[in-house]
């Protein structure tokens, strides 16, 4: 099918060990276990989007290497179209080492051939001309980013993870940029530690340029504000088992609920839902819930508070 959501962003293998609490520096710790899998905070969101939408084409770098094949694999499976994946010849496929304890997490990424990434192909110019949706992230190089959020004709998306500046014609395209709290916090020089405080910050972000921004908070769920002002989406309290990943897949499922004609406050609904599931179990994308289920939580949320 013609994709609703290309995602522009890195892949890695992730290797995630499971331990009894995070390392503190200088010190060995065995790990309850270790478990491999396909990961990126693109990849990631390219999975969360398939799952909401079921058309999404992922446009990313590997090594020339098992480890790329495998991940590319992993994303077929899932049914992410990857015949805009490349091998780049001269940097291994991406890996991020993430340490796992009591529901909180530690990741260290080694960028790989993410980070090697020039410039797109015509292939990838054209995928992301036509998209009515495209996704960056900010594991891949700035060029690439410009040059995406330039190509595209439709809506695009930037969640601004990890945290550094964004250069400010890509947040002039940004409808809306994505954010935790922390990254609200680094990207406005902004206390946030609320909704009020988060509102505020996002505000102060739109006024940069971002045409909308959504903020997502942890248990206090998610904020947004646009043309329209501003709202608030509660999220259900739920145990926390392993959030590692829950904000890319909050960010692919608010993404494809766009790209199939939802409004922002549904798609903020949507996707609030999906992560409230996600952390509640192990595993990063092996959490992330079918549509049915995201569906069935959706009933359960809190009413959101539009302001
Ligand atoms: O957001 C989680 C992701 O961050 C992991 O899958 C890891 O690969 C890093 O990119
Ligand atoms: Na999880």
């Amino acid at each position: 099918p013609t994709p609703l959501v290309v995602v522009v962003g890195s892949v890695n293998l992730d290797v995630v060990t499971e331990l009894d609490h995070l390392p503190r520096a200088g010190q060995t710790l065995i790990a309850r276990s270790v478990r491999r899998n396909v990961g990126g905070k693109g990849a990631n969101q390219a999975v969360a989007a398939q799952i909401t939408c079921g058309a999404v084409s992922f446009c990313g770098r590997v090594g020339d290497d098992e480890d790329g094949r495998a991940l590319v694999a992993e994303l077929d499976r899932r049914g992410v179209a990857t015949d805009l994946v490349a091998a780049v010849a001269d940097a291994p496929s991406g890996a991020a080492y993430i340490a796992v304890a009591d529901g909180q997490n530690t990741i260290v990424v080694a960028a790989g051939a993410n980070g090697v990434w020039g410039a797109l192909s015509d292939d990838e110019r054209a995928a992301i001309e036509t998209a009515p949706v495209v996704v960056c992230q900010l594991e891949i190089p700035d060029e690439v980013i410009v040059a995406a959020s330039q190509q595209c004709a439709g809506r695009f998306v930037l969640n601004a993870a990890p945290a550094r500046p964004v250069p400010e014609s890509v947040l002039g395209r940004c409808d809306p940029v994505i954010v935790n709290d922390n990254e609200l916090a680094d990207l406005t020089g902004l206390a946030v530690d609320g909704p009020d405080s988060a509102i505020a910050a996002a505000r102060e972000l739109r006024s940069r340029g971002a045409n909308s921004v959504v903020a997502t908070l942890g248990a206090a769920g998610a904020v947004w504000v646009d043309s329209d002002g501003d709202g608030r989406q509660r999220s259900p309290r739920v145990e926390v088992v392993d959030s590692t990943g829950a904000g890319d897949q909050f960010v692919g499922a608010l993404a494809a609920r766009l790209a199939t004609g939802d409004e922002l406050a549904d798609a903020v609904r949507w996707a609030t839902a999906a992560a409230s599931i996600s952390v509640q179990a192990t595993g990063t994308l092996e959490s992330y819930p079918e549509a049915g289920e995201i569906r069935a939580a959706v009933e359960g949320l809190p009413k959101p508070s539009e302001g």
